[in-house]
């Protein structure tokens, strides 16, 4: 098939981006490029790719719901992990990935210091989900990372695993209210802080 170019979509390729797309391709390009080998990462690049993808589409899904900017919301989505993508590493990743976004969002001039500042904020508080703060754009992020998070078998007791009883409840009610919000079915794993899908998935092939 030969290439067909057109020019009422750029499908990210050249120099003619949106600020919006050029910021989801940066990050695209972070866990493309970065150097750090696959066994070293605390996520795959295939879990990278595939997560700040699929947030920042449920982050424009839920900014349309909420009456909220898309493309900001798109933007502090596609970012919010931008320093596991960098690093491989998670410890301490909000605020680090806060610092890593504003630097970039600096350099193309594209943007003004109140936007910087909204995006900013909103990753930098990503990881306080237990918490819900009065800022719209800082609980979307929330609400699609964890959302997100949610949709892959083993995660609910990964989180049982990793979290403390109550910081869990907190995280899961979060899950069952966006489900809720977005009118898809229940999910009783949600309900529950136990281990619960032991016997399936993850645990049954051994992986913890
Ligand atoms: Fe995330």
């Amino acid at each position: 098939m030969p290439y067909i170019y057109n020019p009422l979509y750029s499908h990210f390729q050249g120099d003619k981006l949106t600020r919006t797309e050029l910021m989801e391709r940066t990050t695209i390009d972070t866990i493309l490029k970065s150097k750090v080998r696959e066994e070293k990462r605390s996520w795959g690049k295939t879990f990278e790719l595939k997560h700040a993808s699929a947030v920042t589409q449920i982050g424009r899904i839920l900014a349309q719901k909420r009456g909220l900017d898309s493309d900001l919301a798109a933007i502090m989505c596609t970012m919010h992990d931008i320093y596991v993508f960098t690093t491989g590493r998670t410890t301490d990743h909000a605020h680090k990935s806060a610092t890593i976004a504003e630097k970039l969002l600096h350099r193309t001039k594209r943007f003004t210091e109140a936007e910087i500042k909204l995006i900013r904020g909103a990753i930098y508080n990503h990881s306080d989900k237990h918490i819900v703060s009065k800022n719209p754009y800082y609980e979307l992020v929330k609400d699609a990372d964890v959302l997100d998070c949610g949709l892959y078998d083993g995660v609910h007791d990964a989180y049982v695993y990793e979290k403390p009883r109550e910081i869990c409840k907190k995280y899961f009610k979060r899950i069952k209210d966006v489900r809720r919000e977005l009118r898809m079915p229940k999910d009783s794993r949600w309900d529950s802080v136990e281990y619960v899908e032991q016997g399936k998935g993850y645990l049954a092939k051994g992986r913890y």
